[in-house]
C-alpha cells in the first residue's frame, strides 16, 4: 500500500519573544492511502503544528513532509479540514457555506452542480431541510456535521480533523463517530484525526500513534486491524479494553508521569 502522507524526521521551532520553541524533535509519521490515522499526545506538544505542516500552511526547519511522494511547497487545496470551533460564516445560509471550498477550489463548476454535491452531503449526515438555515439556527452537533460536510465537499486527498467533536456532549459526539464511519464506507478518504479521546481514536483509526511531550517525536504506534464500519459495543471488548490500556501507559509515559521502562507495550 503505498503512503500518502510521509513525514519523515521533521524538526520545527517557533521564534518567540523569549528565544527559539522547540516544537517537533525528529518526528516520523506515514498514513496509508485510504487509512485513518489518530494522532493522540499532550497538550501543547505541537498536534495542531503538525496538521499546519500537513496542509502546506507552514514548512519544518528540517525533514521533509509529502503528499503522494511530493514535498510540500506551498498551501494545498487537496487538503479538507474541520476543527474544534466549526467556523461557519453567519451570513451565509447553511448550503453556502458547505458550498464554500469549492467556489476557491473547483471556480468553474455550474453552480447547480456545486449545489447538488452539497446538498448530497447534507443529505448524508441528515441535515436535509435545514440547507437555509444559519449556523446560529443550529445546534453545536448539527454545526459539527455542516462543517463536516464543507471539509468533504471538494473531495478532498486527506481530511484533517483537530479535535472536531472535543466541544460536543458524549451522546453526539459517539453518533458523530459512527458517521465518520458511515461517511468513509460511502466515499473512502485518508484522515489524520487529532483528539485527546482514547475512545474516539481506539473507534476511528486505523492506526493510532502517540507522540511524545514537547518537542514532539513519534513515541508509539498501535495498529487497529479491523475493516469497515464498527459497531461501538467494540469499544467493550477485550481486545479494545486492553489497546486503550497501552494508550493510556504511552500518554502517561508522554506526559513524564510514568518511567517507560515500566512500560510493557
Ligand atoms: N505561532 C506560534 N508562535 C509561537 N509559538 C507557538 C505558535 N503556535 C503554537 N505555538 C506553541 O507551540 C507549542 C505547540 O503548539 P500546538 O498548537 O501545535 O500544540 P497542540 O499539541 O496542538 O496543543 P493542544 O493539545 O493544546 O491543542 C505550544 O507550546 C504553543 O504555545
Ligand atoms: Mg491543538
Amino acid at each position: 500500500m503505498t503512503n500518502l502522507i510521509e513525514i519523515e524526521d521533521v524538526s520545527h521551532a517557533y521564534q518567540t519573544a523569549s528565544g527559539p520553541l522547540p516544537v517537533l524533535d525528529g518526528l516520523n509519521l506515514s498514513v496509508p492511502e485510504g487509512k485513518f490515522c489518530a494522532v493522540v499526545g499532550p497538550s501543547g506538544c505541537g498536534k495542531s503544528t503538525l496538521t499546519r505542516l500537513i496542509a502546506g500552511l507552514m514548512f519544518p526547519d528540517r525533514g521533509e513532509v509529502r503528499l503522494h511522494g511530493e514535498v510540500i511547497r506551498s498551501p494545498r487545496k487537496s487538503v479538507g479540514m474541520a476543527f474544534q470551533n466549526p467556523v461557519l460564516l453567519e451570513w451565509r445560509t447553511i448550503l453556502n457555506n458547505v458550498i464554500l471550498p469549492l467556489e476557491i477550489v473547483a471556480p468553474r463548476m455550474p453552480r447547480a452542480k456545486r449545489e447538488e454535491r452539497a446538498r448530497e452531503l447534507l443529505s448524508l449526515v441528515g441535515l436535509e431541510g435545514f440547507e437555509d438555515k444559519r449556523p446560529s439556527e443550529l445546534s453545536g452537533g448539527m454545526r459539527q456535521r455542516a462543517s463536516l460536510c464543507r471539509s468533504l465537499v471538494h473531495k478532498p486527498d486527506i481530511l484533517i480533523l483537530d479535535e472536531p467533536f472535543g466541544a460536543l456532549d458524549a451522546f453526539t459526539r459517539e453518533d458523530l463517530w459512527q458517521l465518520m464511519h458511515q461517511l468513509r464506507s460511502e466515499e473512502p478518504f485518508t484522515a489524520l484525526l487529532i483528539t485527546h479521546d482514547l475512545r474516539e481514536s481506539v473507534y476511528l483509526a486505523d492506526q493510532v500513534v502517540v507522540l511524545s511531550g514537547r518537542p514532539a517525536r513519534t513515541q508509539f504506534v498501535l495498529d487497529i486491524d479491523l475493516p469497515g464500519p464498527r459497531p461501538i459495543e467494540m469499544l467493550y471488548n477485550t481486545q479494545s479494553v486492553e489497546w486503550l490500556a497501552q494508550l493510556r501507559a504511552q500518554i502517561e509515559i508522554a506526559q513524564g508521569r510514568s518511567d517507560p521502562r515500566n512500560s510493557t507495550p
